[in-house]
């Protein structure tokens, strides 16, 4: 079976074909980030408008690329929410087009499932169950994962999302937008313990997250510094942000691997290409003899590969969903997939 995935839910334009039979897949993407640096941020009516041109191109692209007819295309996955409206209103828009054009069915995909599903696509792959660290811009959530399409969330961020976190940190410390590979670089020129920032709610009993008060921390470091400040101090800033997100991430997965009893800790989003949080993950959990996984590097961030790939765990693994016309869902819970 071949599936197409299209994703624009915020800053990426993603396409990918992933082909069961032999499990290949053929991805092309399209950034944003010229776009939006000049604002500091996401612009959503820019994103729609970028989406809607790069779109058709980037399916021929993979079409050839794969060496494949759009009459091979024998399912279509969208992203069909959480994210920017109108972006997702652009893919869902060209999915259901493109569906109509093909005699092909489309099918919603959940952004969050198409990044909790990426690390299967990677060797060696994790086997259900597991526990999913999912650390994106807009999310941090720790889940148990039991199958597909059988989440239970464990804890969640109470405010802000850790990549958000880094994002805001970033335009603190002047690094511009996307901000979390830049304040990770900075990071490792800093010196560990110069500056001690708060790891909130690292002892609360919960597995819930809180990064704001982290946040205005790092605001008021930033505040403190001389008008001459020295790169060096700016580092330090980045490592003790750093090292208090990834002291928190790492003992909230930790205790999610101890109330579930699991040993495989699958990492998602973004920030999962946190070169310091793999490091962290790595030495907490391979010393108590977990595992942990990750996607193909260049699937951590968004991309239409994942997708692809939820589409056909979802029309492959699970029941048939009732049938229902196309939906955009700004807000959509990865717990209840069912549900409006
Ligand atoms: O999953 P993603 O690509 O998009 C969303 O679904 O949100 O995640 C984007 C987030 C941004 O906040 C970005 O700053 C962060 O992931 N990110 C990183 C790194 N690479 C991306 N944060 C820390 N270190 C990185 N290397
Ligand atoms: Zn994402």
């Amino acid at each position: 079976m071949r599936v197409l995935g299209i994703e624009s839910s915020c800053d990426e334009t993603g396409v990918a074909l992933y082909d069961s039979a032999d499990g290949s897949l053929v991805h092309a993407l399209h950034s944003q980030v010229d776009l939006h640096r000049a604002y500091g941020g996401v612009v959503p009516e820019l994103a729609s408008r970028d989406h809607v041109r790069r779109l058709l191109p980037l399916v021929q692209t993979v079409l050839e690329r794969a060496d494949q007819p759009r009459s091979a295309i024998d399912a279509i996955a969208v992203t069909a929410g959480p994210g920017l409206a109108g972006a997702l209103l652009v893919g869902c828009g060209f999915a259901a087009s493109l569906g109509l054009a093909l005699h092909r069915p489309v099918l919603a995909v959940h952004h969050l499932e198409g990044h909790l599903l990426s690390p299967l696509l990677a060797d060696p792959a994790p086997a259900f169950p597991f526990v999913c660290l999912l650390v994106s811009g807009g999310h941090t959530q720790l889940l148990h994962v039991q199958a597909p399409g059988r989440y239970r969330l464990l804890g969640d961020t109470l405010d802000d999302a850790a990549g958000e976190a880094f994002d805001k940190t970033a335009q603190m410390l002047g690094l511009g937008y996307p901000g979390g590979p830049a304040v990770s670089q900075l990071a490792l020129q800093g010196t560990a313990g110069a500056l001690r920032l708060p790891r909130p709610m690292i002892d609360s009993g919960t597995l819930d997250m809180s990064f704001s008060g982290l946040k205005t921390a790092v605001l008021t470091a930033v505040r403190r510094l001389d008008v001459g400040a020295t790169d060096a101090a700016r580092a330090d800033i980045a490592r003790a942000f750093v090292d208090a997100v990834v002291d928190v991430l790492t003992a909230k997965s930790l205790q999610a691997l101890a109330r579930t009893g699991l040993s495989q800790l699958v990492v998602a989003g973004g920030v999962g290409a946190n070169v310091q949080l793999r490091a962290s993950l790595q030495g907490a959990i391979g010393a108590r003899g977990g595992k942990v996984f990750y996607p193909p590097a260049e699937l951590c961030t968004d991309n239409g590969a994942m997708i692809a790939y939820a589409g056909f765990v979802r029309c492959t693994q699970l029941a048939p969903a009732p049938a229902e016309p196309l939906r955009v869902r700004p807000r959509w819970d990865l717990c209840n997939l069912q549900q409006a």
